[in-house]
């Protein structure tokens, strides 16, 4: 009987793996040009980091982590978003002290315990930006144009880019008073999640994914209607900075993200190709995480992360084509023991200065050499027998022109360049 990869994880095998390190490359440039340096934290962490950072109340803490115990009766979590993670070592490794902001991306698989379907796994990838140390809407406005770029660059068109802010400290608790009450006058419309919600985290039930509920919640009110002057103030700026870089945003007063550290700016760029996982990137402003988890105060941040699975469906649904960059420059088809053994050092020669080079491995006829040189879509073929040994001299085929040189073997590499 085999053994099928666990349900939620998938593969990403040789005829996708050039086209994750396509997108990790460009991310990578990308983050360079905007002065994000990477940081890489372990996959596990104490459970208690994302209890106290993503949140008890919200669906990934209570419902969607791999936690488990270690031989040392430790309680720790696969991470499930980067985030956490990376202000943990902002505070362990004492950023704070260095010049401000600290901005810093990763690249990191993620794990959360959903139900798999297009665009949703319990393993998945992340490429993420968080920017800490500066509370000015110039992050903000930088985090998203490094989003929207990238996301440009990589080909794709039909985005949206929706902005909210979701208050802070002060006038969330203003209106969580007004929303809860409210959503009193509807409890016996809403379902027991709305009802549960209510009390503990009351702007998560404008999330509730029930179309009865959305039906009694259309005349809610929205955090957006109701910020202090500080976070108004903050939301406007963030807007002219962005018409400034021409940025085409809508203002989408009911995004509330679903992780509870954001404060003021949040922001997630849907694709218009994709199905019900629509959302490939989800962003915001966490000002206060740090102190939160023990750091220094005045540290507040800003990130994003993409989801790079949900990237390359939305890359296939608008036909974005990532073309596999590696080509056999030459392949060494050997007829006779004497050219086998001799092929060894020619195709070391060749490696050695960085030309692609390969051999059959298997022993193949010379007719399925051929042919095997042409599955491989090599450049160039070379057919060494005894005679061209002797010689020190064989035929140099171009499969794209079938046009022929002749090239002396014990010289290969400085024809071959000459050649091309
Ligand atoms: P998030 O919205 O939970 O935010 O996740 C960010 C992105 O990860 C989503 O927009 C989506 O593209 C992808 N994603 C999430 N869950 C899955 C899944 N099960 N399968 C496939 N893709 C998924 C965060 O994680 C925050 N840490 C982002 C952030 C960084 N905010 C500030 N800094």
């Amino acid at each position: 009987m085999t053994i099928s990869a666990p349900r939620g994880t998938k593969d990403i095998t040789p005829s996708d793996s050039y086209k994750w390190n396509y997108l990790e490359k460009k991310f990578r440039n990308l983050c360079d040009l905007y002065g994000y340096k990477e940081i890489r934290t372990p996959i596990f962490e104490y459970t208690e980091l994302f209890k106290r950072g993503v949140g008890d109340t919200t669906d990934i803490v209570q419902k969607e982590m791999y936690t488990f115990f270690d031989k040392g009766k430790r309680e720790l979590t696969l991470k499930p978003e980067g985030t956490a993670g990376v202000m943990r070592s902002f505070i362990e490794n004492k950023m704070y002290a260095d010049a401000q902001p600290t901005k810093l991306f990763y690249i990191t698989p993620c794990f959360r315990y959903e139900r798999p379907q297009s665009g949703r796994q319990r393993q998945f990838n992340q490429f993420g930006v968080e920017a800490v140390g500066g509370d000015s809407p110039s992050l903000d406005a930088e985090i998203i144009s490094l989003a929207v770029q990238y996301l440009e660059e990589i080909g794709l068109k039909d985005l949206v880019i929706a902005i909210n802010s979701v208050g802070c400290p002060v006038c969330r608790a203003e209106y969580n008073k007004k929303l809860r009450e409210f959503l009193k006058q509807k409890e016996d419309v809403l379902c027991d999640l709305c009802n549960e919600r209510r009390e503990k985290n009351p702007m998560r039930v404008i999330d509730c994914k029930n179309e009865e509920c959305q039906k009694n919640l259309q005349d809610i009110p929205l955090m957006a209607d109701n910020l202090c002057q500080e976070c108004s103030d903050h939301f406007e700026t963030l807007k002219v900075y962005l018409n400034e870089m021409d940025i085409n945003y809508k203002v989408d007063k009911r995004i509330v993200r679903g992780l509870d550290y954001y404060k003021r700016t949040a922001f997630e760029i849907i694709s218009n190709n994709l199905g019900a996982q629509s959302t490939v990137c989800g962003g915001g402003r966490y000002d206060g995480l740090v102190e939160q988890l023990g750091g220094p105060e005045g540290n507040a941040g800003i990130g994003f992360a993409m989801g790079v699975e949900r990237l390359l469906l939305t890359m296939e649904a608008e036909s974005i084509e990532i073309e596999d960059p590696h080509k056999t420059d030459i392949f060494i088809v050997t007829i006779g023991d004497k050219a086998k053994v001799k092929s060894f050092s020619i195709l070391k020669e060749l490696r050695k200065n960085h030309i692609s080079a390969d051999k059959d491995h298997i022993d193949r006829s010379v007719k399925a050499q051929f042919k095997y040189s042409n599955k491989i879509n090599a450049k160039f073929t070379i057919v060494i027998g005894d005679e061209e040994l002797e010689k020190d001299i064989a035929i140099l085929k171009n499969m794209d022109t079938g046009e022929q040189i002749e090239v002396r073997i014990s010289n290969l590499v400085d024809e071959f360049k000459k050649s091309l």
